[in-house]
């Protein structure tokens, strides 16, 4: 008989192999953590680098990113409701079959037949618009927080980028149902993308160069929404743009460590109140210390001069902070699925219009000046915005204000003022345009190109342009003129926003209450 002398005694197989049964969840779980719990600063830092989830986080974080003011959770927030997206999409996936005659009968099987079919596709349908306003808000707080300044300026164009993709994401989601609702809006959106043509008419090119033609025919496969677009769309949204928005998150998160972490203002070493030093001692003071590519090259790293005096250990500071806020989000989306059901109209038709033919409401604002002046609303004005998003921190080269809330000249007060100046305009150019109308019913015979470079869109535009500018010279500073043009944006597209949700009816005409809407 064999027998195992390794722990001194003699045991027979049989038991040995009982033993290892008995042993065996230890040892798996010892096998896959290797370094047991992180209970000392040592197993902390390799509970972080020695998971392949986790060492894309820093071992140990600054005190003043802990902070809840400093991001509010958002980014955290933005890639949970993605991760809901992405494992509920996969999910409705298994059922939904994007061919018109198909598609509506297959969400009318996903409500009514598949177990938890609606739980899931509410739950889709939720954590996308959550992912929507978690976006949008995180890039108010880089903006406010004036984080998106040197490093991190190439990050902040990989955010413009992201949250592009966030928008094609929901859009290309909307059409896939196959509902009235799906297939007027996006019949407007497709009109939209042809509206450039409005330019190339008015300039007598169009037979040459139909930008607008190409771009409707590049999203639609042909003249009209039908089964060549629905392909398309499904094909975007189930697969170009969640692998374009993965690899920009790659960029995204890998950024944000070689930049040196999250942005902090200079001073944040001695305004976050650092551990005790027996709490989690650290194993050098600056300056003696600094970090750099070893020997390998010339030159400093972001983190020069950076020491851990006023860090803590990712785990479990980040850790958990980071798990309460993916729960919170995932409980908001299930909370809200359980809450309101996801709407599906009647199957799609193409001879009668829906209307209003409503796009999601973040897609309102944007209708809301899409009305009449389609261009300069739909492609004109959004373009300019995104690309003078995307340069603010090239054209913003201060450093007053850093990390730090409505940081530079002006602060809160100037925030406040511009968010008056903002709101008040576009009330009163609405209100004026939706009293008195415009220029195509006060003279009709004016040409196009008139109405499209002069509507309350680009009006609206120029006072804020205007009102900026005014800002850069009297703070002398362009950080305060950047602070003035985005919240003047930010309330404007807030109040369209409403107004396109709750106040317009039939033929996008103004209504106080849908109660007042003409029956037919
Ligand atoms: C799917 C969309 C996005 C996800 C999942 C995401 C995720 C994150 C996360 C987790 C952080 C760490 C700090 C935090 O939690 O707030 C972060 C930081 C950052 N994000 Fe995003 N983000 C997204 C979109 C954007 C957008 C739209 C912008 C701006 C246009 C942006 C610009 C930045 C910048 C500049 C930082 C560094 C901020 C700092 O140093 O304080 N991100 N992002």
């Amino acid at each position: 008989m064999k027998a195992d002398f390794s722990d001194g005694s003699f045991r027979p197989a049989l038991q040995r192999f009982f033993d290892n049964v008995k042993a065996l969840p230890a040892r798996f779980v010892a096998s896959a953590a290797r370094n047991g719990l992180p209970a000392s600063d040592r197993t902390r830092s390799t509970f972080v680098f020695g998971n392949v989830f986790l060492h894309i986080h820093p071992v140990r974080v600054h005190r003043w990113s802990l902070r809840w003011t400093t991001t509010l959770g958002l980014g955290v927030a933005s890639m949970a409701a993605f991760l809901v997206t992405l494992a509920t999409g996969v999910l409705l996936m298994f059922y939904y079959k994007p061919y018109p005659d198909a598609a509506y009968q297959s969400m009318q099987d996903i409500l009514f037949v598949v177990p938890s079919g609606r739980l899931i596709r509410n739950l889709h349908r939720w954590a996308a618009n959550v992912m929507v306003v978690t976006v949008f808000l995180h890039m108010a707080r880089v903006f406010y927080t004036a984080s998106y300044r040197s490093p991190r300026e190439f990050n902040w164009v990989v955010g413009i980028g992201l949250f592009a993709v966030t928008l094609g994401l929901a859009f290309t989601g909307y059409l896939l149902p196959w509902d009235q609702l799906a297939y007027w809006a996006i019949t407007i959106g497709a009109n939209i993308a042809q509206s450039p043509r409005e330019v190339t008419d008015a300039l007598g090119i169009t037979s040459f160069f139909d930008i607008g033609g190409l771009q409707k025919l590049l999203l639609l496969g042909s003249d009209t929404v039908g089964e060549e677009a629905l392909i398309r769309f499904y094909l975007f949204h189930v697969m170009l743009l969640p692998l374009g928005l993965a690899c920009l998150l790659a960029v995204h998160f890998w950024r944000i460590r070689k930049d040196g972490g999250l942005a902090r203002p200079a001073d944040a070493d001695s305004r976050a109140d650092c551990p005790a030093e027996d709490t989690y001692p650290v194993f050098t003071e600056v300056p003696a210390k600094t970090y750099h590519l070893a020997a390998l090259v010339r030159g400093r790293s972001p983190a020069v001069g950076r020491g851990p005096e006023a860090t803590l250990p990712s785990m479990p500071h980040l850790f958990y902070a980071e798990a309460a806020v993916f729960m919170l989000t995932v409980l908001a989306c299930l909370f809200l699925s359980l809450l309101s059901d996801a709407p599906l109209k009647e199957l799609a038709n193409p001879l009668v219009p829906e209307n209003p033919a409503k796009a999601p409401w973040y897609f309102l604002g944007l209708r809301e000046r899409v009305s009449s002046w389609a261009f300069m609303g739909g492609v004109g004005i959004p373009a300019v915005v995104l690309l003078g998003l995307a340069l603010i921190p090239y054209l913003d080269r201060e450093t007053a204000g850093t990390g730090e809330w409505f940081g530079g000249p002006g602060g809160r007060r100037l925030v406040a003022k511009a968010a008056c100046v903002g709101t008040s305009s576009v009330l009163v150019l609405e209100a004026a345009a939706i009293r008195f109308g415009w220029i195509r019913e006060w003279f009709p015979h004016v040409p196009q190109l008139v109405v499209t470079l002069l509507n309350p869109g680009t009006l609206l535009a120029l006072v804020y342009g205007a009102y900026s500018t005014w800002l850069v010279k009297r703070y002398d500073s362009t950080r305060a003129g950047a602070l003035g043009l985005f919240t003047c944006f930010l309330c404007g597209f807030a109040v369209l926003t409403v107004i396109g949700t709750f106040f317009r009816g039939p033929n996008w005409n103004f209504y106080w209450s849908p109660a007042h809407w003409p029956v037919h």
